[in-house]
C-alpha cells in the first residue's frame, strides 16, 4: 500500500512512517521540511497521487488561539480535496482524548474544527483519540509555572509514551475505517498534580506542582474526567518509570 504520513518528520510522524516502512508499505514522509505542505497546498497533489492512506499527525507550528484554528482549518480543507482527488480510501487523523469537552482552550477549538472537517469529508476515516504523551509533561508544567510552584487545575490523567501511540497508529492505518473515534491511553492512571510533580522531581527540577482550582488547562477549566477516556480504550504498555528510564537512555546515545 502507498501512505502519505503527513507531519511525518515529527515525534509521532517519525515513528509512524518507521513502522509502517517495517511492515513493507511505501511510505511518504510528509511535511514543509520535504516541500509538502498543507496550508499551502504545496506538494500535496504529487504526494498523494496513486495513496491509499493518509494519516495526519501534522501539528500547527503556532499555538496562539486563532493561528491554531486556522492552520487546522486550512490544513483540514487542503487536506479532503487532495484526497478526494487522489481517490484516497482512508484518512487517519491523530487527536487527542476529551477533545470535545475542551471547548473553552484555542488549541482545542482547532482539534475540533479538525475532527469536523474529517467527519463531513466523504472520505473514510479513523479519528485515534489519545491522552498526554509523557513526552508533553514538560510543558505542562511550564505552562503552569508560577515562580516556586507549577499550579494544575484538580484533574485525573492517563499518559502515553509517544512510541505506544505511535504504534497504535500505523496500527489502525493498516486496518479498515472506522468511521468514528478509538481512544488510547496509557497503562496508568493519577492525578495530573502527581504526575507534574513525578516529572518535576525526576528531572531534578526544585518546584512544586500544586493543585489551584482556579488554574487553567491551556484555557481550559477541567473535571476529573476531562482528559480521561471512556470505556475500553486501547492501552499502552509504557509507565511514567520505563518511558524516562528509556527517553534518558536514548538522549544519551
Ligand atoms: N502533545 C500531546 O500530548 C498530544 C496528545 C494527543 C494528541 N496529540 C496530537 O498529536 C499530533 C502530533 O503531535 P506531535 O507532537 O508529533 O507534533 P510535532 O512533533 O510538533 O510535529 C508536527 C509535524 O507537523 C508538521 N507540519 C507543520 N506544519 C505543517 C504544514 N503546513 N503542512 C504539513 N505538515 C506540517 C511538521 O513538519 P516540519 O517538521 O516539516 O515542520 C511536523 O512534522 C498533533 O495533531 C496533536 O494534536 C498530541
Amino acid at each position: 500500500m502507498k501512505i502519505v504520513v503527513i507531519g511525518g518528520s515529527g515525534l509521532i510522524g517519525a515513528k509512524v512512517v518507521e513502522h509502517l516502512r517495517a511492515r513493507g508499505h511505501e511510505t511518504i514522509a510528509a511535511s514543509p521540511a520535504s516541500g509538502v505542505n498543507t496550508v499551502t497546498g504545496e506538494g500535496l497533489a504529487n504526494a498523494l497521487a496513486g495513496a491509499h492512506v493518509v494519516v495526519d499527525v501534522a501539528n500547527s507550528p503556532s499555538f496562539e488561539d486563532d493561528a491554531v484554528l486556522a492552520f487546522f482549518q486550512t490544513s483540514g480543507r487542503n487536506l479532503c480535496a487532495a484526497e478526494k482527488a487522489a481517490g484516497v480510501g482512508h484518512h487517519v487523523a491523530l487527536s487527542v482524548v476529551g477533545t470535545d469537552r475542551l471547548e473553552e482552550s484555542g488549541y482545542f477549538r482547532g482539534k475540533i474544527a479538525q475532527e469536523a472537517l474529517i467527519r463531513e469529508s466523504g472520505v473514510p476515516y479513523t479519528i485515534v483519540r489519545s491522552t498526554q504523551f509523557f513526552e508533553f509533561v514538560g510543558g505542562i508544567a511550564q505552562a503552569g509555572a508560577d515562580g516556586d510552584t507549577v499550579r494544575l487545575p484538580p484533574a485525573d490523567i492517563q499518559p502515553i509514551a509517544s512510541d505506544d501511540i505511535a504504534l497504535a497508529v500505523a496500527d489502525y492505518a493498516l486496518a479498515a475505517p472506522i468511521n468514528g473515534v478509538v481512544e488510547v491511553a496509557g497503562p496508568e492512571g493519577m492525578r495530573l498534580v502527581d504526575l507534574v510533580q513525578r516529572y518535576l522531581t525526576a528531572t531534578g527540577d526544585g518546584r512544586k506542582a500544586i493543585e489551584d482550582e482556579q488554574a487553567r488547562y491551556f484555557g481550559a477549566r477541567l473535571n476529573d474526567d476531562t482528559l480521561v477516556p471512556g470505556a475500553n480504550p486501547r492501552l499502552g504498555s509504557t509507565g511514567f518509570d520505563a518511558w524516562f528510564a528509556r527517553s534518558r537512555a536514548v538522549a544519551a546515545r
